[in-house]
């Protein structure tokens, strides 16, 4: 089967956080614009849209920004246990050079005026939109064979001027875009003893959070 064929069910199955297995070939054209379609096309609060993408592929920038993730991982490592520590260690964060392409996606919170319908009482929602976009394109690129792979090891003021997002635009993640030579079964922070999922039914609940 085509790899665009697969159903929501199967893509939303075998999506995976994509670190290490990245082809380093970059991802084509056609194939970024119909996963930024997808994005694109998430629901958002009072239709606002409040994201925007900025693709990276100037090598220097993949750079600076790998550089900067490193420094931030060592001191996120200094912060742990020695247990932790020992277990974080293997663990790979980021896969920023081999992808070859980066997406930042940055979030508005002007778009969409003063009165942006749903987001009076509860002003997450405008966030909450930009990350459907994510979720978006993270599905539509498991569909196409193409991994992506989140990356939140940054100070925000650091990738701000890295992009040159102007004042006022948030970045909310660096994503990790390219082909794969495969989709892991198990996510990473499971395989590597970091933190395994808990089932369904813990999660889901009855009338009242307690229940
Ligand atoms: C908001 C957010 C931030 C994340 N940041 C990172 C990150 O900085 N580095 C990383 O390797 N994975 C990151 N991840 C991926 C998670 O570790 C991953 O989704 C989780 O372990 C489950 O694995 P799976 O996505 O393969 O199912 C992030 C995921 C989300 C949703």
């Amino acid at each position: 089967m085509c790899a665009a064929e697969l159903s929501v069910y199967e893509a939303i199955r075998t999506r995976r956080d994509v670190r290490a297995e990245f082809t380093g070939e970059p991802v084509d054209d056609a194939t970024l614009w119909r996963m930024l379609e997808a994005a694109h096309r998430a629901p958002s609060v009072g239709n606002s849209q409040p994201w925007d993408f900025v693709v990276v592929r100037d090598p220097s920038t993949l750079r600076k920004f790998a550089d900067h993730v490193a420094d931030k991982r060592v001191e996120f490592r200094a912060g742990l246990p020695a247990e932790r520590a020992a277990t974080f260690e293997p663990i790979k964060i980021e896969g920023i050079i081999e992808s070859g392409t980066g997406i930042v996606v940055s979030y508005d919170h002007d778009r969409g005026g003063p009165q942006v319908l749903g987001r009076a009482t509860v002003p997450e929602t405008g966030v909450y939109s930009a990350v459907l976009a994510i979720q978006n394109l993270w599905l539509a690129a498991t569909a196409e064979g193409v991994g992506v792979g989140w990356v939140s090891f940054y100070d925000p003021e650091f990738l701000t001027d890295l992009v040159g997002l102007p004042d006022g635009i948030r970045p909310i993640a660096w994503l990790c875009v390219g082909p794969v030579h495969e989709f892991q079964q198990t996510p990473d922070l499971e395989r590597f003893g970091w933190r395994t999922r808990r089932p369904l039914h813990d999660a889901v609940h009855h009338e009242t959070y307690r229940a």
